[in-house]
């Protein structure tokens, strides 16, 4: 009988420390995801500060996207695949960075999937040296750019292409 007490008086011992440590360790748990909130904090303040704003990267964009348009006209290949290539670049950057990001009722990560079809279309007339689908893509991925100012309420901002003409048989 004795030793059947004292089982009992060490079971509710275990019982009660077992339940101090559940209680300990649900502590626990709340104190980590309050510290994972507070990194999860610093972790977007970091970013902000760290990562260019979506301004800078369409800047660059619209920087080179006004850049292609001569050599194009001029069939200097090497030169507009260069620009090319950084008007890709620029592109890519913002879908790492903000594609997640709402533009209008779609994301901009889905928006420029979308633009990627005019980019390869002006990427193939590159690599053909063609100045006829050349200056047709450039337009039409002139348009899918503003397209996709207006979707995000920007249809104040307009990219147009650089004056110079296309043909110099071309009338303004
Ligand atoms: C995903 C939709 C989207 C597409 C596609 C897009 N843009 Fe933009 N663009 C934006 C948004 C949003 C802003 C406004 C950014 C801000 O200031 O917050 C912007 C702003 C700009 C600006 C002004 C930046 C500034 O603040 O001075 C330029 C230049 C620009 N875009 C160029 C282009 C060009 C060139 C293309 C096509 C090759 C293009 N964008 C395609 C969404 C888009």
């Amino acid at each position: 009988m004795n030793s059947a007490k004292s089982l009992l008086i060490v079971l509710v011992c275990l019982i009660v420390s077992s339940c101090g440590q559940k209680q300990e360790s649900g502590d626990n748990r709340k104190l980590l995801l309050k510290r994972l909130d507070s990194l999860q904090t610093d972790l977007d303040v970091l970013k902000k500060q760290t990562f260019p704003r979506i301004s800078v990267l369409m800047n660059n964009l619209g920087l080179h996207h006004s850049r292609l348009w001569e050599p194009g006209v001029k069939q200097n290949w090497k030169l507009s695949d260069y620009e090319f290539s950084k008007i890709k670049e620029s592109l890519n950057d913002i879908i790492v960075l903000y594609g997640d990001s709402l533009n209008g009722n779609s994301t901009i990560g889905v928006e420029i999937a979308d633009l990627m079809k005019e980019v390869d279309k002006l990427g193939n007339a590159i690599k053909a040296q063609s100045k006829d689908d050349f200056v047709s893509s450039y337009k039409s991925l002139t348009i899918k750019c503003n397209s996709c100012h207006q979707k995000a309420g920007f249809d104040f901002y307009e990219i147009i292409a650089p004056k110079s003409q296309a043909y110099t048989t071309d009338i303004e």
